[in-house]
């Protein structure tokens, strides 16, 4: 699964939208039995951002991520919404993302936790192959909503957040060079959120779990791509913990200098987490065209995803 040998998707804007209000780790101090210390040693986290809608921060970044693409809503043929909280069971959060937006072409939402924007990636490159001419790709999370603010080893890690891409067919260089997905749900009991209920997660699992899927998933991905881990000019992991970075970067052969972490100040947005890395790496010039990155995702399910892209822009 996974070689794409003559790709067309080309990323030709980003940009990325946060709430206003920050939870620094000594905010979490006062109301948890907790302390800053514990948090950044054992998850790299400073602080999180809380607050919005998923629709109004996947508008505000979507609409950022078209400007900088110089395209306007009747240019896209497609929002595609990767979240795993969307606003309302029906209808998908991006019908609503759409409208505001102004784009012509048709919405759907996409949950696959955590791996989401990777998946939404895979199914983006699909869609453009299939002969739409341009997709509006959004990571958007309010996992504040979902999370237990009692509960010490959920509270901590999680923040709201979301970031796009626009993504344009295209003949011309650039595109998903190979890719891999993967799901076991004989694991999904290790991360969940009932209906109408709040995150519970066994952590040290999840923790063993993610460093394997992640660096299996990579690897394969790389294959698929024909790609060594040399080739790679940047990494970009799903955010969830620094200590889970290093390890995944450690066993793949990584320097974390060409390794995206931007956890001290996000903490873990779930969908919304590769999108935001990819952004805030592309608006601090981390990124030249011909670059090839590798993106991995991993979260409930167990889900995972990677993809290599080549960046175009
Ligand atoms: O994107 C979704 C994927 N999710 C993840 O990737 C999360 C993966 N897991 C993790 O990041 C880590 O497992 C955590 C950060 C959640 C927990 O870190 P840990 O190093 O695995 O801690 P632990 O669960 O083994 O707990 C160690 C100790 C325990 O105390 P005792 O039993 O040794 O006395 C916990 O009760 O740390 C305690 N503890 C805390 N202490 C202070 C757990 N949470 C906290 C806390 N502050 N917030």
């Amino acid at each position: 699964m996974g070689d794409v040998p003559s790709s067309h998707t080309r990323i030709i804007g980003w940009g990325s939208a946060l709430p206003d209000k920050v939870i620094t780790n000594a905010d979490l101090e006062r109301t948890l039995d907790t302390t800053d210390e514990w948090i950044l040693s054992r998850t790299g986290i400073r602080e999180r951002r809380i607050g919005g809608t998923t629709t109004s921060l996947g508008i505000a970044a979507g609409r950022a991520a078209m400007e900088r693409a110089g395209v306007t809503g009747d240019a896209i043929d497609l929002v595609l919404l990767c979240t795993s909280t969307p606003d309302a069971a029906l209808p998908a959060s991006a019908n609503v993302i759409q409208h505001e937006l102004g784009v012509r072409g048709g919405a759907v939402d996409l949950n696959a936790a955590c791996s989401g924007f990777v998946y939404g990636l895979v199914a983006t490159d699909g869609f453009l192959r299939a002969g739409l001419r341009r997709i509006l790709l959004i990571g958007s999370e309010t996992m504040s909503r979902l999370v237990d603010w009692d509960d010490r080893g959920t509270a901590i890690l999680f923040g709201d957040g979301a970031a796009a891409v626009v993504a344009e067919r295209s003949e011309g260089p650039g595109g998903l060079l190979g890719f891999d997905l993967g799901s076991d749900g004989s694991m999904s009991h290790l991360l969940t959120a009932e209906v109408g209920g709040t995150i519970r997660m066994e952590g040290q699992e999840v923790f063993r779990q993610a460093v394997r899927v992640m660096v299996e998933s990579a690897q394969r991905a790389l294959h698929h791509a024909g790609l060594g881990i040399d080739d790679i000019a940047l990494f970009v992991p799903h955010q969830a913990n620094a200590r889970i970075l290093t390890s995944a970067c450690t066993r793949l052969g990584i320097s974390e200098d060409r390794t995206m972490n931007n956890l001290a100040n996000v903490g873990n947005t779930s969908a919304a987490s590769i999108p935001l890395a990819l952004s805030m790496a592309a608006e601090a010039g981390r990124l030249a065209p011909g670059d090839r990155v590798l993106v991995t995702g991993f979260g409930a399910g167990m889900s995972w995803a990677s993809a290599v892209i080549e960046w175009a822009t």
